[in-house]
């Protein structure tokens, strides 16, 4: 049974996983190895508790309790928890390392949440002391927004600690799907062709950045490929695009774009650096 989360790495998505966990009653830890991130996390909680006060969504007092159920710390001894969600660098020796240095300090039935978005939960279980206890939970952003989750069995992932994953997902009111571990797993293998492809018709002189979001907005999806990437960041879509392609024997339909290899070379990232493939102000 979980009662208490752990989340490591207090980025982007740590903070809206640990935002998440603690409005759904849990008592949640953050930790990252960086006091400052750890703090712009505390504003950016306490930011997005307000606006949904604001919004009427929950009532002041309920604000507090949830920002009160909410402990920020930078000792890994303070991380103890049912389940650690990490979410830090997208690199499986970090992944691995912290796993490991929170087994020394956890009991014998915590769970290991991965929330990688292009590593192989088999290959990070691998090297972990209790690998049967390591999972995939793929959170999308902003996790605080997004519903879906994607629950990745690993090789070696216990079918019982998948589905104690599952059922948190409901607990914390996401909408669950379990799926083998894979490339890109389901999300972002299949979404990497709406990115590829629609670089590809620029690149090519077909259409226009513009078009192809109008197009494709208009055609029902709800927000065009290139506004997407923006928000994704260049950067992260590019690590992912490049992920899949190793993973998939370079197979040419997954070989990442020169026009967002030029994007992130440029500094061009998207909205968080107010420039990508459109420029924003603010
Ligand atoms: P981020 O760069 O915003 O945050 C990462 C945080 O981890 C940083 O605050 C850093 O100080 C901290 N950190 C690094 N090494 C650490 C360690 N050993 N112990 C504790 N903290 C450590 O990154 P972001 O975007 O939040 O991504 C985190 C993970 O989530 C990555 O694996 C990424 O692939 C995955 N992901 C990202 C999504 C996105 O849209 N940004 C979506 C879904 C998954």
């Amino acid at each position: 049974m979980i009662n208490t989360i752990c989340v490591i790495g207090a980025g982007t998505m740590g903070s809206g996983i640990a935002q998440t966990a603690a409005q759904n009653g849990f008592y949640t830890l953050l930790f990252d190895i960086n006091a400052e991130v750890l703090e712009k996390a505390k504003v950016a909680i306490e930011k997005s508790l307000q606006f949904l006060v604001e919004k009427q969504k929950i009532s002041a007092q309920e604000k507090e309790n949830i920002f009160a159920g909410i402990r920020f710390v930078t000792d890994t001894n303070d991380c103890l928890a049912d389940i650690i969600i990490e979410a830090i660098v997208e690199k499986v020796d970090a992944k691995v390392a912290i796993f490991n240095q929170l087994a020394e300090v956890n009991h014998s039935e915590v769970i290991f949440a991965t929330n990688t978005s292009s590593l192989s939960v088999s290959k990070i279980q691998s090297k972990v002391q209790q690998p049967q206890r390591v999972v995939g939970m793929h959170f999308f952003n902003p996790a605080q927004v997004m519903k879906l989750v994607e629950v990745v069995k690993g090789d070696q992932t216990l079918d019982s600690v998948a589905q104690t994953v599952y059922e948190l997902c409901l607990q914390l009111k996401k909408t669950p799907v379990m799926c083998k571990d894979a490339p890109g797993f389901i999300v972002n293998r299949v979404a990497r062709h709406y990115y590829l492809e629609a670089m590809k018709l620029v690149e090519n002189g077909i259409a226009t950045i513009e078009n192809v979001d109008e197009t494709m907005e208009a055609s029902g999806f709800k927000m065009g490929p290139f506004k997407l990437m923006d928000i994704i960041g260049n950067d992260i879509n590019l690590t992912v695009t490049q992920s899949l392609y190793e993973a998939c024997d370079k197979a040419e339909r997954f070989k990442p774009s020169q026009l967002q290899i030029d994007k992130v070379a440029k500094g061009e990232l998207g909205k968080k650096t107010q420039k990508g493939f459109y420029e924003y102000n603010g």
